[in-house]
């Protein structure tokens, strides 16, 4: 098997019509049967989702490529997913991301040179008190840092159960890269606003919340955030409650703690799908998460009221990256034995970052 190096769509797939692409893509289901296997994240494009074998959240998806004996797994998501999906199968597994270009911004805010230097002032300021997370959405090689300093991984499904799980083992906890779950979750968990700092990798400081004591401080937060989610406001909220007092209002934690607390409910991907699922006929919901998969749960829920909190909300730009297009070649491509943006980590790097997602399996 060969493996190709980077190249650019050929044109044609742009001509050729969504009902050839389909057809194509079908075929290739059928050619590889179980040595083919399209996990898909929620966020995700309708046209795309409907070829997906599982959905999921990221949890989820993790969970599934831990267990998939899948010889070519295509990951419909982002790069950092398909990473991890590497990093959980075995060398025999390849996995393919049909668009490169498919990264994530917040995943881009924390580099690995930027972690090393903050861990080298914060270690100097507090000692040997502070355990490493790393939300999922995040490189390999900064799930490698927590994985050498004895922390984590964490998802938006469990990052309550992982935040309690580090404050075990150490008094601080360092949060990367989204600054939002990290400081949703410990708020969840009782701790005040006055006790969580923000790690500036830009100026190299640490900010602290007005007339906060710095020897307090037991939540670093790194200064990250999803461009997707950090576009709801309490403004759009109190806009829904004045236009439809009944409709309850559930947002995603990588939204803005005051947006979080605005809101009804506040929970991952998987959360918000499982509530809309119980939730009452003729009930209404503002909801503020990606708008796939607002769209698709208010197909879903016919009998309901759904849309999104914010009326003109975009999409995630690279998780849209990943298109009918997209999927078809890199298909076509695997059925002439071609692993187009096969996506591999080094194992040096794999071994400590495995480290810290077996942490993260082992405690949910
Ligand atoms: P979850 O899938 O954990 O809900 O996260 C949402 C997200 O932003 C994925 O990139
Ligand atoms: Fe990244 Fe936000 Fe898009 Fe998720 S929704 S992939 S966190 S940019």
């Amino acid at each position: 098997m060969q493996v190709m190096q980077p190249a650019r769509l050929p044109h044609h797939y742009r001509e050729m019509s969504s009902a050839e692409k389909e057809a194509r893509i079908r075929e290739a289901k059928a050619f590889f049967g179980n040595d083919l296997l399209i996990p898909g994240h929620h966020y995700q494009r309708e046209d795309v989702i409907q070829f997906a074998d599982f959905t999921g959240d990221s949890l989820q998806l993790a969970q599934l490529c831990g267990q998939t004996s899948s010889a070519n797994i295509v990951f419909c998501g982002v790069h950092f997913m398909a990473e991890t999906a590497d990093m959980l199968t075995s060398r025999e597994q390849h996995v393919i991301l049909p668009d490169l270009a498919a990264g994530c911004s917040m995943a881009d805010m924390a580099s690995i040179a930027q972690t090393e230097r903050a861990w080298e002032a914060l270690t100097e300021r507090f000692g040997d008190t502070i355990l490493p997370l790393t939300y999922v959405n995040s490189t390999a090689e900064i799930k490698a840092f927590c994985g050498r300093h004895g922390g984590a991984c964490v998802t938006s499904s469990n990052a309550k159960n992982m935040v309690q799980w580090a404050f075990a083992q150490k008094p601080r906890v360092m949060f990367l890269p989204d600054q939002h779950l990290g400081r949703n979750t410990a708020f969840a968990l009782g701790i005040p606003l006055e006790k969580m700092a923000v790690w500036n990798p830009h100026t190299h400081e640490l900010e602290l919340p007005p007339g906060a004591n710095i020897e307090e401080i037991i939540v670093i937060l790194w200064k990250g955030h999803c461009s997707v989610h950090e576009k709801f406001t309490v403004e759009q909220i109190k806009n829904v409650r004045d236009r439809s007092p009944h409709t309850q209002v559930i947002v995603h934690p990588e939204c803005t703690h005051e947006v979080v607390q605005a809101a009804d409910k506040a929970g991952s991907t998987h959360y918000i799908i499982e509530t809309l699922k119980q939730a009452e006929p003729g009930t209404s919901w503002a909801i503020g998460t990606e708008m796939n998969l607002v769209n698709r749960l208010a197909k879903q829920h016919p009998d309901k009221q759904v849309f999104s909190l914010h009326s003109t909300m975009c999409l995630c730009l690279t998780m849209n990256r990943i298109d009918l297009d997209h999927l078809a070649w890199s298909l076509d491509l695997l059925r002439e034995g071609k692993r187009q943006f096969e996506i591999t980590v080094a194992e040096d790097v794999a071994e400590e970052a495995r480290t810290a997602l077996a942490r993260m399996l082992a405690t949910v």
